[in-house]
């Protein structure tokens, strides 16, 4: 059965444009509510790690050295069926093959700066929710 909690961030490209009201305000008129969020920055190496899925593939260096320029934004949220529903909400990651309406076609600036993360699974949401929180089930 699908699960009910995602996680996201906000990307630097979009964080520095100040978009990070207007991406939350979505967030949450799509019905996800925020059960965990902060503002914070990652160490190229933090970066890495994040992304160590993708260690092989040519993007991978700048991808890091992107993720590390500025503040992130992430959040953990939940809503039935999140992981999927979330991907629909964000768009394709390619801005430019993004269906109106989604976050990636109204803020994101290239395939790279992307504006916003989404967990892929049920799985990886859980992992990449406790890199960056703890002791979120109380919320
Ligand atoms: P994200 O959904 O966070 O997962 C991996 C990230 O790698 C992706 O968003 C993009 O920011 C980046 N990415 C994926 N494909 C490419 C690509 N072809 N060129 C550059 N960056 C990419």
């Amino acid at each position: 059965m699908a699960g009910n909690k995602t996680f996201t961030m906000i990307k630097p490209d979009a964080v520095s444009a100040g978009n990070t009201g207007a991406i939350t305000k979505m967030i949450e008129e799509a019905g996800f509510r925020i059960v965990a969020i902060k503002k914070t920055q990652l160490s190229p190496e933090k970066a890495g790690e994040f992304y160590a899925v993708h260690k092989a593939r040519p993007f991978y260096k700048d991808l890091c050295s992107y993720m590390s320029s500025g503040a992130i934004i992430p959040m953990i949220l939940e809503k039935d069926n999140a992981v999927e529903d979330f991907r629909k909400l964000i768009g394709a990651t390619d801005p430019t093959k993004a269906a109106d309406g989604t976050i990636r076609k109204l803020f994101a600036k290239s395939i790279e700066a992307n504006a916003i993360h989404g967990s892929d699974s049920d799985e990886n949401a859980a992992i990449e929710g406790s890199f960056f929180f703890s002791n979120t089930e109380r919320f």
